[in-house]
């Protein structure tokens, strides 16, 4: 199906309802569907590139066990949405580029919003929770990496408040890098966002909250 990138603004189609959860093993092969189906959909609009690789199934599993957090964001029954969070830094990011304050940053990799949805604001509103949950846990920044180049997400990112702090080729592919400062999370109990994703992050994949 065209992604709804490709309508003018004003003709897409709502914002679709989001339901957010922390992936168990047993979702693994749905995230990595997802994540095959955005390189695919990638690769036929802008050629084959670093955008054309996806994590298989194995992969995934192997990053959950790794201790990264891997996110879905559900449209009714339907993955909407994936991304992984991690302490652990990605081999393609060079920490010279990165501010040097933050003690405890956290590492934003693999999301991707099935083309379907695109362009409806999906991939804002994973940011923002994805964000949340960082702070909740701790983090006082989050960080990424984007391709460069046509295929790459960086424009996003930047649309969505981080800021580029360099740019590097890793492996022969070059690589923008991103960074958002986290302010301290509220305590516990105080309330707003980052208790409650944290509360959430805690409960099952069934009893997630509905958004
Ligand atoms: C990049 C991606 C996650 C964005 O999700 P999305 O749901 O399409 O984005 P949203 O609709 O929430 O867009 C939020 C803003 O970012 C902008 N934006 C989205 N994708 C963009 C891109 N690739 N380049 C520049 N800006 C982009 C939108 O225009 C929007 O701006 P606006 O508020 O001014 O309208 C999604 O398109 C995707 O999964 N792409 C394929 C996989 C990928 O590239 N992953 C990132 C790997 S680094």
């Amino acid at each position: 199906m065209a992604s709804p990138k490709t309508l003018p603004r004003g003709s897409r189609p709502g914002p679709p309802r989001l339901r957010f959860a922390r992936a168990e093993a047993a979702d693994a092969p749905t995230v990595a569907a997802l994540l095959a189906e955005a390189a695919r959909d990638l690769t036929a609009r802008y050629g084959p590139g670093p955008w054309s690789r996806s994590p298989s199934e194995r992969g995934v599993l192997a990053v959950m066990r790794g201790g990264a957090e891997v996110w879905c964001a559900y449209h009714g029954r339907r993955l909407a949405a994936t991304w992984t969070l991690g302490r652990r830094k990605p081999w393609a990011i060079d920490l010279r580029y990165f501010s040097p304050e933050p003690r405890r940053p956290c590492y934003l990799t693999e999301m991707a919003v099935a083309p379907a949805l695109q362009g409806r604001g999906v991939g804002g509103r994973c940011l923002e929770r994805a964000l949340a949950v960082a702070q909740a846990g701790g983090a006082d920044a989050a960080r990424l990496d984007a391709y460069a180049g046509a295929g790459g997400a960086g424009g996003f990112y930047a649309r969505c408040g981080f800021r580029e702090v360099g740019r590097a080729s890793y492996r022969d592919t070059p690589h923008v890098y991103f960074e958002r400062l986290l302010p301290a999370a509220p305590r516990r109990g105080a309330g707003g966002v980052a208790a409650q994703a944290d509360s959430e992050s805690r409960r099952p994949l069934s009893q997630s909250a509905r958004r």
